[in-house]
């Protein structure tokens, strides 16, 4: 069994990363960004709480994620581990996932402050198949992206202000996780400020 977290502040490539390693792994990619917003779309009780936090760029809360997870891993293809991105977030949310499984690796992606607001306002994505792209640095190909029909989609809290408080929300709660990480001997750190392609190249290098 592989459990792998994708750790990192946003916009640092964690959704790009996962979609090229679960090709690469077989592992699902469970983004607890994407449950939530998928909550917020069908407009269930958990998106109906949840949004009022995304919309201000602040965490939903411990307890409502920690259930999403508990739910998501009993799924028929989580049997043989999984890759989290974006969870887990708080000390709480990790002490809570060391119970539910065994963390294999922490595979963190080192992005300056600086770059990730251009990655993030610039990012859309395939509302059909969920490929991401950048304006500049990641554009759609001309072959187009992983289904038939492209459908660009850009996120409701890609904009400039929520993102100072994403950053803000990372350092204070989450980036505390590296240390808690490092001490268990889980943490393998990759300079994510390169190209994509050997980003992908070291994070699976660290999974040999
Ligand atoms: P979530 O959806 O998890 O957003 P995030 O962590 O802010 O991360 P992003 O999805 O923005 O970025 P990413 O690292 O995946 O980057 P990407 O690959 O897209 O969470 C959204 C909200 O949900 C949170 O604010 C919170 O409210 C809530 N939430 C979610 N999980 C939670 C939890 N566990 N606890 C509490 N609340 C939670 O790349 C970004 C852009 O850069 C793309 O356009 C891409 O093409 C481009 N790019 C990628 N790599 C490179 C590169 N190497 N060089 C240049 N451009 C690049």
């Amino acid at each position: 069994m592989l459990n792998i977290v994708l750790f990192g502040p946003p916009g640092a490539g964690k959704g790009t990363q996962a979609q090229r390693m679960t090709d690469a792994t077989g592992l699902p990619q469970v983004s607890t960004g994407d449950m939530l917003r998928a909550a917020v779309k069908a407009q269930t009780e958990v998106g109906l709480e949840a949004k009022k936090y995304m919309d201000a760029g602040a965490l939903v809360p411990d307890q409502v994620i920690i259930d999403l997870i508990k739910e998501r891993v009993k799924h028929a293809d989580a049997q043989n581990g999984v890759m989290f991105d974006g969870f887990p977030r708080t000390v709480p949310q990790a002490e809570a996932l060391a119970e539910i499984v065994e963390v294999s690796i922490v595979l963190a992606i080192d992005v300056p402050d600086e770059r990730i607001v251009e990655r993030i306002c610039g990012r859309y994505s395939c509302g059909n198949c969920g490929d991401v792209f950048h304006d500049t640095f990641n554009p759609l190909p001309k072959a187009g992206c992983g289904c038939s029909t492209f459908l660009e989609k850009r996120r409701a809290d890609d904009n400039e202000e929520t993102v100072t408080a994403r950053l803000e929300a990372y350092h204070r709660q989450t980036s505390p996780l590296a240390d808690y990480y490092q001490n268990a001997g889980l943490l393998t750190v990759v300079d994510g400020d390169r190209d994509i392609d050997l980003i992908t190249e070291d994070l699976l290098k660290a999974l040999n």
